[in-house]
């Protein structure tokens, strides 16, 4: 009888044991779940007026600055989000960019603000969400030799990401270079097109470089070869980086101006551009 006793005292204790035991492990495994519901969503804009909208409509927040970045930390709908704003072109976007995701581990990267049209279809005020992001400033002319003057229509792309070798002598690198949108991210944004009252959201494709080309003809070349529907100086930057540490990334970008259908540049279109940008980052939570 007290063999028996004994045992059942060794066995409830054993009970208890691994009872507390697999409280802690659930315990751990919420906590890691938590956390990673806690990867923040970035919003960049380069401009002030590409970024400060946006900032204000978030709750709780806190500014930090690392060199020229400012990152605005605060929440949409109790999710963390941290608007940035990157200063504008390539370089400015890139180490924005690299920074960020070493400081905060986002779970997604939007990077919006205004541009220009190639696409005579677009009118200012409207929306292209970069189905496809493309370099328009990696480029490499045709051989010529001294007084064979420039011919800017022969120039062909180059692939800066096709190998470790020489660009300019690798046929390789004679690429167009296309980072793609992330699908879901995409999503979120097709599902509220709806809310963008002052123009049309399409799907497309964002062209960058540190250039803002006035050349109707340019335009019509980049549109034709790369099938840029707008351009900006920017995505491309971001997208190499967030392709570089495999983090959802999607351009947003509304036309501010559009030489190639007479559109005049008008700045509003920034404001509209977060209205709308604050949508998809709801929608996108909310899944
Ligand atoms: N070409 C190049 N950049 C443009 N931007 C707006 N329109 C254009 C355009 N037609 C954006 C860039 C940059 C700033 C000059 O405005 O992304 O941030």
């Amino acid at each position: 009888m007290k063999n028996i006793r004994t045992i059942a005292f060794v066995l409830f204790i054993t009970l208890i044991f691994s009872f507390l035991a697999g409280c802690q492990n659930s315990t751990e495994g919420e906590a890691s779940a938590e956390e990673n519901e806690q990867q923040p969503i970035i919003i960049q804009g380069p401009m002030p007026i590409e970024a400060e909208n946006f900032a204000a409509k978030l709750d709780d927040v806190e500014e930090e600055t690392s060199g020229n970045f400012v990152f605005y930390k605060g929440k949409v709908d109790n999710y963390p989000v941290i608007v940035m704003k990157t200063g504008k072109g390539m370089e400015n976007t890139a180490a924005a960019t690299a920074i960020a995701i070493e400081k905060f581990d986002p779970a997604a990267i939007i990077n919006q603000g205004t541009s220009g049209g190639h696409d005579p279809d677009l009118h200012v005020f409207d929306i292209v969400l970069g189905e496809r992001t493309v370099n328009i400033g990696s480029l490499k002319t045709g051989h010529r030799e001294d007084e064979e003057g420039i011919a800017p229509k022969e120039w062909i792309p180059m692939d800066l990401m096709a190998s470790e070798g020489s660009a300019g002598e690798d046929p390789d690198a004679e690429n167009i270079r296309y980072f793609e949108g992330d699908i879901e991210l995409l999503e979120a944004a097709k599902a509220v097109k709806d809310t963008h009252e002052e123009g049309k959201v399409v799907e497309g494709t964002i062209g960058s470089a540190d250039v803002w080309n006035n050349e109707v003809d340019r335009i019509q070349w980049f549109h034709e070869n790369f099938g840029t529907s707008v351009e900006e100086m920017e995505g491309a930057a971001g997208a190499q980086i967030a392709k570089a540490y495999d983090v959802p990334y999607l351009g947003i970008r509304t036309l501010s101006n559009n030489k190639t259908n007479g559109g005049e540049y008008n700045p509003d279109t920034a404001e509209a551009n977060q209205e709308y940008v604050y949508e998809v980052v709801k929608e996108y939570i909310s899944k």
